[in-house]
């Protein structure tokens, strides 16, 4: 009995190590993403709790506009149950490169780290709606681009 509990759960460990790490097997998709991600070894921020849904549907926020394959070309024709492969899968550092250390280097090196692609994603398309309205960035209705409106206080 006991070696048939063992061995049941070893097949679980199992499985859980195979589960492959990064890209989401499809069809379940949170209507609220809690942006944790667990490459990072802590997070110095508030957790991001992203409106997935929300953008899609309300905001009219287009898959390809965020979501791109190795080449960069967008994915316009995702649908909901379809695999998608993690941000972090090619934006592959887990940190927020900025000030001293991000001195002299591209865009696209920059984008290299996880956090900047994240934010250059977000944040340009969040001024560019506010520019439109005619938002400034604390007034009621516009898109967050400060620290503060979208990750919060700790
Ligand atoms: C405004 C940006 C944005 C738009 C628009 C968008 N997504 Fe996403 N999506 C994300 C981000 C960010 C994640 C989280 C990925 C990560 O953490 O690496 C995500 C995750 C997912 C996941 C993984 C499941 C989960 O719950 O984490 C799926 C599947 C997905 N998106 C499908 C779609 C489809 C299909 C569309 C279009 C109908 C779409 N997305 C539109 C940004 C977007
Ligand atoms: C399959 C690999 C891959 C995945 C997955 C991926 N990217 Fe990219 N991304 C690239 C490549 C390659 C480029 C082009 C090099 C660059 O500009 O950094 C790029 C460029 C970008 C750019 C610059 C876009 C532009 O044209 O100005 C942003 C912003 C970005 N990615 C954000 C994201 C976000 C956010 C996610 C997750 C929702 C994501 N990427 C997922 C490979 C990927
Ligand atoms: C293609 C455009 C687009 C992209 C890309 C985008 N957003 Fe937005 N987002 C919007 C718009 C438009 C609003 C404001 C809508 C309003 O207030 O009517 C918004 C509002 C928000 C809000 C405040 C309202 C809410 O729903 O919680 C948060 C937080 C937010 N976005 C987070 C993010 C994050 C995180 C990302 C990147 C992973 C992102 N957004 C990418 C268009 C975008
Ligand atoms: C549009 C929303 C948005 C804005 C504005 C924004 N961030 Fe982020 N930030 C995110 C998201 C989403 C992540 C990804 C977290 C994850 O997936 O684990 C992130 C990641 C980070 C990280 C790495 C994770 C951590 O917590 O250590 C740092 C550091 C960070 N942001 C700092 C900032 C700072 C500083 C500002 C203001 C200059 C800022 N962010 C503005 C959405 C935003």
């Amino acid at each position: 009995m006991k070696v048939k509990i063992i061995a049941a759960f070893s097949i679980f460990m199992i499985s859980y190590l195979f589960v492959p790490v990064g890209s989401y097997a499809g069809t379940e998709v949170s209507d609220i993403i809690t942006m944790e991600n667990k490459a990072y070894k802590s997070h110095d921020k508030g957790i991001v709790l992203f409106t997935h849904k929300k953008h899609i549907d309300e905001y009219k926020a287009g898959c390809g506009e965020c979501h791109h394959d190795e080449n960069n070309k967008p994915l316009n024709n995702l649908k909901i149950g379809d695999d998608v492969q993690n941000c972090i899968e090619c934006h592959k550092e887990p940190e927020y490169i900025k000030g001293k250390a991000a001195k002299g280097l591209s865009k696209e090196d920059k984008r290299k780290y996880h956090a900047n692609a994240i934010h250059d994603n977000c944040k340009e398309c969040h001024r560019a709606f506010n520019k439109k309205k005619g938002f400034k960035s604390k007034d009621k209705g516009a898109a967050p681009t400060t620290c503060k409106s979208c990750h919060p206080k700790k």
